[in-house]
C-alpha cells in the first residue's frame, strides 16, 4: 500500500502525466497476453502469425489465428477497472494522453479521450486493393464466407489496421507520443514488458527529461532499474486505489 500512496502523492501533485500502457492492462478483461507463460506467442510464433512478410506470403495464417483465437475474446472483452480508472483520471484533468500499444481499443469503450494508439486497433481493417474500411461485426461476417476475407467491393485481401512486425509505426502518431513523452512531469508505465521497439523507448525519453518514471507490472521489466518507482501489483488494483484516494 505504502508504494501505491507514493505513486498516489505523485499523481495528486502532477498535472501533466502520460499514462502508458501494454498488454498486461487487457489482461483482466480475459485478453491473454503476449509473452510470459500463457502468452500469445507462447503458442503462436509471431514470425507467422504476426508479420508482414508472411501475411503476403500467406495470409491465411493470420486469418486463421484471428478467427479462432482473436475474434471470440475480442467480442467478449469489457474494460476493467484499469481502463475505466485511468479514463476517470483524465476526466479529472490528471492526464495529457494514453499511449497503448494494445490493439484492443479497450481505452476507447472504457471513456479515454486523448488516446495513442501505437500499434493500431484490431477492430478496424482495410481493402490492400481498394482501401475500402471494415469494422470488426462486418470482417466477422466476411469470414463466415472466405478465409482469408475478399473485399465485398473488389475482392481484395483485406488486412487489420494494426501494426504487423516488419512493418513501421505511423510517423505522426509516434511523433506525438514522444512530444507528450518529452513533456509530461510523471509517466506511469503500466502492464508491459517494455521489450518492443520504438515504444520501449518512451519511458526512457520521459525519464531523460526529467519526468518521474512509474512502471506498474507484475513481472520485472529490463527498465526497472531506471524507474523512479516499480510496483508489482496489478494495474487495476494500483489505477483503482488512486482514483479512490483523489476522489476521496
Ligand atoms: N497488471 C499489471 N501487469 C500485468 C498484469 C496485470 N493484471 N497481467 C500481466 N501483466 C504484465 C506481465 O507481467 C507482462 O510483463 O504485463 C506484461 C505484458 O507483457 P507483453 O505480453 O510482452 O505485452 P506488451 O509489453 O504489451 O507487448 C508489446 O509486443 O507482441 C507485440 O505488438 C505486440 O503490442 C505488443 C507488444
Amino acid at each position: 500500500m505504502e508504494l501505491i500512496e507514493k505513486l498516489g502523492g505523485w499523481v495528486n501533485a502532477s498535472q501533466n502525466i502520460v499514462i502508458f500502457t501494454g498488454a498486461g492492462v487487457s489482461a483482466e478483461s480475459g485478453i491473454p497476453t503476449y509473452r510470459g507463460q500463457g502468452g500469445y506467442w507462447d503458442k503462436y510464433d509471431p514470425k507467422k502469425y504476426a508479420n508482414i512478410n508472411y501475411f503476403h506470403k500467406d495470409p491465411s495464417y493470420y486469418w486463421s489465428f484471428f478467427k479462432e483465437v482473436r475474434a471470440p475474446v475480442l467480442k467478449k472483452a469489457k474494460p476493467n477497472l484499469a481502463h475505466e480508472s485511468i479514463a476517470t483520471l483524465e476526466a479529472l484533468g490528471k492526464i495529457k494522453s494514453v499511449i497503448t500499444q494494445n490493439i484492443d481499443g479497450l481505452h476507447k469503450k472504457a471513456g479515454s479521450k486523448n488516446i495513442l494508439e501505437l500499434h493500431g486497433n484490431t477492430r478496424m481493417f482495410s481493402c490492400l486493393e481498394c482501401n475500402a474500411e471494415y469494422r470488426l461485426d462486418q470482417v466477422n461476417k466476411l469470414l463466415e464466407k472466405s478465409l482469408p476475407p475478399e473485399c465485398d467491393k473488389c475482392s481484395g485481401l483485406i488486412r487489420p489496421q494494426v501494426i504487423l512486425f516488419g512493418e513501421s509505426l505511423d510517423p505522426i502518431i509516434l511523433s506525438r507520443a514522444e512530444t507528450d513523452s518529452t513533456q509530461c512531469d510523471l509517466f506511469i508505465a503500466a502492464g508491459s514488458s517494455l521489450v518492443v521497439q520504438p515504444a520501449a523507448s518512451l519511458p526512457i525519453i520521459a525519464k531523460n527529461n526529467g519526468a518521474k518514471l512509474t512502471i506498474i507490472n507484475i513481472d520485472p521489466t529490463p527498465l526497472d532499474s531506471i524507474a523512479d518507482l516499480v510496483i508489482n501489483i496489478s494495474a487495476s488494483e494500483v489505477f483503482s486505489k488512486i482514483v479512490q484516494r483523489i476522489e476521496s
